[in-house]
Protein backbone atom coordinates (compact mmCIF):
# COMPACT_ATOMS: atom_id res chain seq x y z
CA UNK A 1 0.00 0.00 0.00
CA UNK A 2 1.41 3.40 -0.74
CA UNK A 3 0.49 6.09 1.65
CA UNK A 4 0.64 10.13 0.88
CA UNK A 5 0.23 13.20 3.04
CA UNK A 6 -1.89 15.53 1.17
CA UNK A 7 0.62 18.39 1.58
CA UNK A 8 3.02 16.29 -0.77
CA UNK A 9 1.26 15.70 -3.13
CA UNK A 10 0.17 18.47 -6.29
CA UNK A 11 -3.11 19.37 -6.04
CA UNK A 12 -3.88 17.84 -9.69
CA UNK A 13 -2.34 14.66 -7.92
CA UNK A 14 -4.93 14.71 -5.00
CA UNK A 15 -7.49 16.12 -6.99
CA UNK A 16 -7.26 12.95 -9.45
CA UNK A 17 -6.87 10.68 -6.38
CA UNK A 18 -9.73 12.18 -4.52
CA UNK A 19 -12.05 11.46 -7.48
CA UNK A 20 -11.41 7.98 -8.55
CA UNK A 21 -11.83 6.86 -4.72
CA UNK A 22 -14.98 8.42 -4.26
CA UNK A 23 -16.95 7.05 -6.78
CA UNK A 24 -19.35 6.83 -8.12
CA UNK A 25 -20.63 10.41 -7.75
CA UNK A 26 -24.39 11.49 -8.62
CA UNK A 27 -24.74 14.42 -10.76
CA UNK A 28 -26.27 18.10 -9.60
CA UNK A 29 -27.57 18.93 -13.29
CA UNK A 30 -27.13 22.51 -11.81
CA UNK A 31 -29.61 25.69 -13.66
CA UNK A 32 -28.98 29.02 -12.06
CA UNK A 33 -29.19 32.89 -13.78
CA UNK A 34 -26.86 36.08 -13.29
CA UNK A 35 -27.60 39.74 -12.56
CA UNK A 36 -29.15 40.11 -15.91
CA UNK A 37 -31.41 37.16 -15.71
CA UNK A 38 -28.76 35.35 -18.98
CA UNK A 39 -29.49 31.24 -17.92
CA UNK A 40 -26.50 29.18 -17.12
CA UNK A 41 -26.35 25.26 -17.12
CA UNK A 42 -23.48 23.07 -15.38
CA UNK A 43 -23.13 19.62 -14.28
CA UNK A 44 -21.27 19.37 -10.67
CA UNK A 45 -20.37 15.71 -9.57
CA UNK A 46 -19.72 17.42 -5.67
CA UNK A 47 -23.47 16.58 -5.05
CA UNK A 48 -25.43 14.71 -2.46
CA UNK A 49 -28.82 14.63 -0.26
CA UNK A 50 -27.74 15.26 2.99
CA UNK A 51 -31.27 16.41 5.11
CA UNK A 52 -34.57 15.32 4.71
CA UNK A 53 -36.47 17.88 6.92
CA UNK A 54 -35.28 20.41 5.42
CA UNK A 55 -34.56 18.81 2.99
CA UNK A 56 -31.43 19.97 1.61
CA UNK A 57 -29.20 19.26 -1.11
CA UNK A 58 -25.14 20.29 -1.12
CA UNK A 59 -23.27 21.01 -4.48
CA UNK A 60 -19.50 22.40 -5.27
CA UNK A 61 -18.41 24.32 -7.49
CA UNK A 62 -14.46 24.77 -7.14
CA UNK A 63 -11.94 27.10 -8.07
CA UNK A 64 -10.64 25.77 -10.99
CA UNK A 65 -6.85 24.23 -10.53
CA UNK A 66 -5.48 25.66 -13.32
CA UNK A 67 -5.94 28.97 -12.46
CA UNK A 68 -8.01 29.32 -9.31
CA UNK A 69 -10.80 31.30 -11.04
CA UNK A 70 -14.13 30.74 -9.76
CA UNK A 71 -17.07 29.15 -12.04
CA UNK A 72 -19.97 31.11 -13.30
CA UNK A 73 -22.27 28.68 -10.81
CA UNK A 74 -21.13 29.99 -7.96
CA UNK A 75 -20.50 34.03 -9.05
CA UNK A 76 -24.57 33.16 -10.14
CA UNK A 77 -26.22 31.76 -6.32
CA UNK A 78 -23.84 34.58 -4.51
CA UNK A 79 -25.65 37.14 -6.60
CA UNK A 80 -29.48 35.64 -7.16
CA UNK A 81 -29.69 33.23 -4.72
CA UNK A 82 -31.76 30.26 -6.36
CA UNK A 83 -30.74 27.32 -8.28
CA UNK A 84 -33.05 24.31 -10.14
CA UNK A 85 -30.72 20.86 -9.83
CA UNK A 86 -32.39 18.69 -12.41
CA UNK A 87 -31.10 14.91 -12.00
CA UNK A 88 -29.02 13.07 -14.85
CA UNK A 89 -29.79 10.41 -16.46
CA UNK A 90 -28.00 8.14 -19.43
CA UNK A 91 -30.58 9.70 -21.91
CA UNK A 92 -29.53 13.15 -21.43
CA UNK A 93 -25.57 12.31 -20.77
CA UNK A 94 -23.79 13.27 -23.72
CA UNK A 95 -25.94 16.97 -23.42
CA UNK A 96 -25.12 17.10 -19.76
CA UNK A 97 -20.94 16.61 -20.88
CA UNK A 98 -21.48 19.37 -23.35
CA UNK A 99 -22.29 21.92 -20.83
CA UNK A 100 -19.00 21.70 -18.78
CA UNK A 101 -17.50 23.09 -21.72
CA UNK A 102 -16.49 26.45 -20.24
CA UNK A 103 -17.72 28.14 -22.57
CA UNK A 104 -17.47 32.37 -22.08
CA UNK A 105 -19.95 34.17 -19.27
CA UNK A 106 -23.39 34.99 -20.55
CA UNK A 107 -23.71 31.24 -23.04
CA UNK A 108 -26.60 29.82 -22.48
CA UNK A 109 -25.53 26.17 -22.09
CA UNK A 110 -29.16 25.17 -22.73
CA UNK A 111 -29.09 26.34 -26.35
CA UNK A 112 -25.43 24.95 -26.61
CA UNK A 113 -26.55 21.51 -26.04
CA UNK A 114 -30.05 21.53 -27.32
CA UNK A 115 -31.71 20.82 -23.85
CA UNK A 116 -35.33 22.71 -23.50
CA UNK A 117 -35.42 25.46 -20.68
CA UNK A 118 -38.93 24.72 -18.63
CA UNK A 119 -40.21 27.79 -16.41
CA UNK A 120 -40.45 26.82 -12.67
CA UNK A 121 -43.02 27.44 -10.37
CA UNK A 122 -41.25 28.74 -7.42
CA UNK A 123 -37.45 30.02 -8.75
CA UNK A 124 -36.30 31.95 -11.57
CA UNK A 125 -33.84 29.71 -13.19
CA UNK A 126 -35.30 27.23 -15.88
CA UNK A 127 -35.48 23.52 -15.34
CA UNK A 128 -34.33 20.68 -17.76
CA UNK A 129 -37.38 19.87 -19.37
CA UNK A 130 -35.31 16.34 -20.31
CA UNK A 131 -34.08 15.55 -16.58
CA UNK A 132 -36.80 13.06 -14.50
CA UNK A 133 -36.59 14.82 -11.48
CA UNK A 134 -35.99 18.17 -11.06
CA UNK A 135 -35.38 20.55 -7.75
CA UNK A 136 -36.46 23.64 -7.43
CA UNK A 137 -34.25 25.53 -4.85
CA UNK A 138 -33.35 28.63 -2.67
CA UNK A 139 -29.58 29.01 -2.06
CA UNK A 140 -29.71 28.99 2.18
CA UNK A 141 -25.65 29.22 2.56
CA UNK A 142 -22.56 29.57 0.46
CA UNK A 143 -19.75 27.68 2.65
CA UNK A 144 -16.26 28.67 1.33
CA UNK A 145 -13.69 25.84 2.12
CA UNK A 146 -10.36 27.81 1.25
CA UNK A 147 -9.00 30.05 -1.25
CA UNK A 148 -6.45 28.28 -3.15
CA UNK A 149 -7.01 26.73 -6.36
CA UNK A 150 -9.51 23.64 -6.03
CA UNK A 151 -10.98 25.07 -3.09
CA UNK A 152 -14.54 23.47 -2.78
CA UNK A 153 -17.78 26.06 -2.28
CA UNK A 154 -20.74 24.36 -0.87
CA UNK A 155 -23.71 25.83 -1.78
CA UNK A 156 -26.18 24.49 0.44
CA UNK A 157 -30.06 24.45 -1.59
CA UNK A 158 -33.27 23.97 0.39
CA UNK A 159 -35.88 22.37 -2.02
CA UNK A 160 -38.76 24.04 -2.80
CA UNK A 161 -40.58 22.54 -4.73
CA UNK A 162 -39.85 18.49 -7.33
CA UNK A 163 -40.96 17.50 -10.23
CA UNK A 164 -41.03 13.86 -10.84
CA UNK A 165 -41.40 12.77 -14.55
CA UNK A 166 -44.54 9.94 -14.67
CA UNK A 167 -42.36 7.52 -17.00
CA UNK A 168 -39.86 6.90 -13.69
CA UNK A 169 -43.10 6.43 -10.84
CA UNK A 170 -44.19 3.26 -9.82
CA UNK A 171 -48.25 2.95 -9.50
CA UNK A 172 -47.58 2.81 -5.67
CA UNK A 173 -46.00 6.39 -6.11
CA UNK A 174 -42.12 5.47 -4.76
CA UNK A 175 -39.40 5.80 -8.12
CA UNK A 176 -38.70 3.05 -10.66
CA UNK A 177 -34.96 3.00 -9.71
CA UNK A 178 -34.45 0.98 -13.03
CA UNK A 179 -36.76 3.62 -15.28
CA UNK A 180 -35.32 6.48 -13.79
CA UNK A 181 -31.88 5.14 -15.43
CA UNK A 182 -29.20 7.41 -13.35
CA UNK A 183 -25.79 8.21 -14.40
CA UNK A 184 -22.51 8.84 -12.12
CA UNK A 185 -19.24 10.58 -12.87
CA UNK A 186 -16.13 8.49 -11.65
CA UNK A 187 -12.36 9.07 -11.95
CA UNK A 188 -10.85 10.55 -15.18
CA UNK A 189 -13.16 10.34 -18.08
CA UNK A 190 -15.27 7.41 -16.61
CA UNK A 191 -19.25 7.40 -15.98
CA UNK A 192 -21.60 4.48 -14.60
CA UNK A 193 -25.21 3.58 -15.14
CA UNK A 194 -26.21 2.79 -11.97
CA UNK A 195 -28.68 0.40 -13.32
CA UNK A 196 -26.44 -1.77 -15.17
CA UNK A 197 -25.05 -2.61 -11.55
CA UNK A 198 -27.93 -2.43 -9.41
CA UNK A 199 -28.33 -5.13 -6.85
CA UNK A 200 -29.96 -5.58 -3.34
CA UNK A 201 -29.22 -5.92 0.17
CA UNK A 202 -31.59 -6.64 2.72
CA UNK A 203 -32.30 -3.83 5.23
CA UNK A 204 -30.05 -4.52 8.06
CA UNK A 205 -32.22 -2.30 10.23
CA UNK A 206 -35.41 -4.94 10.11
CA UNK A 207 -33.54 -7.42 12.40
CA UNK A 208 -30.57 -7.27 14.97
CA UNK A 209 -28.59 -9.78 13.14
CA UNK A 210 -26.06 -11.95 15.42
CA UNK A 211 -22.92 -10.18 14.51
CA UNK A 212 -19.51 -11.99 13.10
CA UNK A 213 -18.18 -12.14 16.69
CA UNK A 214 -21.51 -14.72 17.70
CA UNK A 215 -20.50 -17.45 14.89
CA UNK A 216 -18.94 -20.44 15.21
CA UNK A 217 -14.94 -20.33 15.50
CA UNK A 218 -14.67 -22.42 11.99
CA UNK A 219 -17.12 -20.17 10.38
CA UNK A 220 -15.97 -16.87 11.41
CA UNK A 221 -11.92 -18.39 10.74
CA UNK A 222 -13.30 -20.03 7.37
CA UNK A 223 -10.61 -20.29 4.72
CA UNK A 224 -13.43 -20.52 1.92
CA UNK A 225 -15.58 -18.16 3.13
CA UNK A 226 -15.26 -14.29 2.00
CA UNK A 227 -16.26 -11.09 4.46
CA UNK A 228 -19.32 -10.73 2.26
CA UNK A 229 -20.37 -14.08 3.05
CA UNK A 230 -19.36 -13.36 6.93
CA UNK A 231 -21.66 -10.32 6.39
CA UNK A 232 -24.63 -12.42 4.67
CA UNK A 233 -24.90 -15.05 7.77
CA UNK A 234 -24.01 -12.08 9.89
CA UNK A 235 -27.05 -10.50 9.12
CA UNK A 236 -29.69 -13.77 10.48
CA UNK A 237 -31.35 -12.62 13.89
CA UNK A 238 -31.11 -16.63 14.65
CA UNK A 239 -29.23 -19.68 14.16
CA UNK A 240 -31.60 -22.68 12.72
CA UNK A 241 -32.09 -25.30 15.52
CA UNK A 242 -30.68 -28.81 15.83
CA UNK A 243 -33.57 -30.28 14.90
CA UNK A 244 -33.92 -28.19 11.70
CA UNK A 245 -30.72 -28.74 10.91
CA UNK A 246 -30.88 -32.52 10.87
CA UNK A 247 -34.01 -32.33 8.86
CA UNK A 248 -32.03 -30.88 6.08
CA UNK A 249 -29.28 -32.62 6.03
CA UNK A 250 -31.61 -35.56 5.81
CA UNK A 251 -33.43 -33.59 2.88
CA UNK A 252 -30.13 -32.93 1.06
CA UNK A 253 -29.09 -36.48 1.96
CA UNK A 254 -30.11 -38.16 -1.64
CA UNK A 255 -28.24 -34.96 -4.18
CA UNK A 256 -25.16 -35.00 -1.35
CA UNK A 257 -25.18 -38.76 -0.04
CA UNK A 258 -21.33 -38.21 1.49
CA UNK A 259 -22.78 -34.83 3.32
CA UNK A 260 -22.43 -35.60 6.60
CA UNK A 261 -18.80 -37.30 6.21
CA UNK A 262 -17.67 -34.10 4.09
CA UNK A 263 -14.86 -31.86 5.81
CA UNK A 264 -15.54 -28.15 7.23
CA UNK A 265 -13.86 -27.26 4.05
CA UNK A 266 -16.23 -29.26 1.73
CA UNK A 267 -19.03 -27.74 3.89
CA UNK A 268 -17.68 -24.40 3.72
CA UNK A 269 -18.01 -24.64 -0.19
CA UNK A 270 -21.64 -25.92 -0.52
CA UNK A 271 -22.57 -23.21 1.79
CA UNK A 272 -20.86 -20.43 0.35
CA UNK A 273 -22.74 -21.46 -3.10
CA UNK A 274 -26.17 -21.36 -1.45
CA UNK A 275 -25.56 -17.64 -0.33
CA UNK A 276 -24.07 -17.00 -4.28
CA UNK A 277 -28.18 -17.60 -4.89
CA UNK A 278 -29.11 -15.49 -1.38
CA UNK A 279 -30.27 -18.90 0.41
CA UNK A 280 -28.71 -17.73 3.90
CA UNK A 281 -30.94 -20.30 6.05
CA UNK A 282 -29.54 -23.51 4.08
CA UNK A 283 -26.22 -22.11 4.11
CA UNK A 284 -26.33 -21.81 7.89
CA UNK A 285 -28.36 -25.27 8.11
CA UNK A 286 -25.18 -26.84 6.47
CA UNK A 287 -22.31 -25.08 8.29
CA UNK A 288 -24.03 -26.30 11.48
CA UNK A 289 -24.24 -29.47 10.66
C1 LIG B 1 -20.02 15.14 -14.87
C2 LIG B 1 -19.27 16.38 -14.45
C3 LIG B 1 -19.15 16.70 -13.12
C4 LIG B 1 -18.48 17.85 -12.71
N1 LIG B 1 -18.39 18.14 -11.39
C5 LIG B 1 -17.81 19.27 -10.99
C6 LIG B 1 -17.79 19.60 -9.60
O1 LIG B 1 -18.32 18.88 -8.74
N2 LIG B 1 -17.19 20.76 -9.23
C7 LIG B 1 -16.63 21.59 -10.15
O2 LIG B 1 -16.10 22.64 -9.76
N3 LIG B 1 -16.64 21.31 -11.46
C8 LIG B 1 -17.24 20.18 -11.92
N4 LIG B 1 -17.29 19.89 -13.24
C9 LIG B 1 -16.77 20.88 -14.19
C10 LIG B 1 -17.78 22.01 -14.44
O3 LIG B 1 -19.00 21.50 -14.93
C11 LIG B 1 -17.19 22.99 -15.46
O4 LIG B 1 -16.08 23.62 -14.89
C12 LIG B 1 -18.19 24.00 -15.98
O5 LIG B 1 -17.64 24.68 -17.09
C13 LIG B 1 -18.57 25.04 -14.93
O6 LIG B 1 -19.49 25.89 -15.55
P1 LIG B 1 -19.86 27.35 -15.04
O7 LIG B 1 -18.59 28.18 -15.10
O8 LIG B 1 -20.88 27.79 -16.04
O9 LIG B 1 -20.40 27.22 -13.65
C14 LIG B 1 -17.91 18.71 -13.68
C15 LIG B 1 -18.00 18.38 -15.05
C16 LIG B 1 -18.68 17.22 -15.42
C17 LIG B 1 -18.78 16.89 -16.89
Amino acid sequence: MISFRPKDLSTGRLHAYLLSAVAPRPIAFASTIDSEGNPNLSPFSFFNVFSANPPILIFSPARRVRDNTTKHTLENVEKIKEVVINIVNYDIVHQMSLTSTEYPEGINEFTKSGLTMLKSDEVKPFRVAESPVQFECKVNEIIKLGTEGGAGNLIVCEVVKLHIADEVMNTDETINQEALDLVARAGGSYYSRAKNGFFEIPKPLKNMGIGVDNMPEHVRNSMILTGNDLGMLANVELLPTQKEVMQFIKDISERYPDIKSSSHREKHKLAQNYLSFGDVESAWKLLLS
